[in-house]
């Protein structure tokens, strides 16, 4: 299994950006490396080693970047959670805040079947809000989440408190 010790040495901190007073964790250095993409890919796809996935779900838009290529490694499909306006079929929606702003998420009404076993990727865990929200909608189309899995976590912001009992697993914590 790959060690996160390179993955977390090519994490470039991006000093307020956005907005003053937040620390940016940049991922580009990661995608731009072959190697190092790989190897983030293998260890967001160890969750399912033991366990029988249906749908791998993704949140707009650095959660596809890392969720589309799980889900192509797992030989399962892809669902997308898009920020509001860019599904065009029948969505449910949800608002919600993240750590520099607030946005609403859309899902598709028959992304997921009820009882289907989902797992949600997301390059990052900052206060939650994001994957609160996506963890929402996918409950209210009856889906059983069998991971809630992060390239990064901000444990500072305690993310992790707004997501319930699900498994929640991390690669590199901060
Ligand atoms: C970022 C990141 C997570 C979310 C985490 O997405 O990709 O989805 O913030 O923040 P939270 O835990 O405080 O909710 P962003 O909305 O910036 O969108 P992007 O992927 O389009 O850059
Ligand atoms: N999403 C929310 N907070 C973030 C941060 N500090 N860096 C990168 N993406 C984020």
């Amino acid at each position: 299994m790959p060690s996160p010790d390179a993955l977390r040495a090519a994490v470039r901190d991006v000093v307020d950006f956005p907005k003053p007073g937040i620390v940016f964790k940049d991922i580009t250095p990661i995608l731009a490396n072959g190697p190092l993409f790989r190897d983030a890919i293998t260890l967001l796809c160890n969750p399912a080693a033991d366990q029988r996935i249906d749908k791998i779900v993704g949140i707009d838009a650095r959660g596809f970047i890392f969720a589309a290529a799980v889900a192509d490694r797992l030989g399962v499909g892809f669902v997308p959670i898009r920020k509001k306006g860019k599904l065009p079929w029948k969505t449910r929606q949800t608002s919600y805040s993240l750590e520099y702003g607030e946005s609403v998420v859309e899902l598709h009404e028959d992304a997921v079947i009820p009882g289907e076993r989902v797992m949600l990727v997301d390059d990052l865990l900052a206060t939650g809000g994001t994957a609160a929200a996506a963890l929402q909608l996918l409950t209210e189309l009856g889906a059983e989440i069998v991971s809630v899995s992060f390239l990064i976590e901000l444990s500072f912001l305690h993310g992790r408190d707004k997501l319930g009992s699900h498994p929640i697993r991390s690669i590199l914590s901060y």
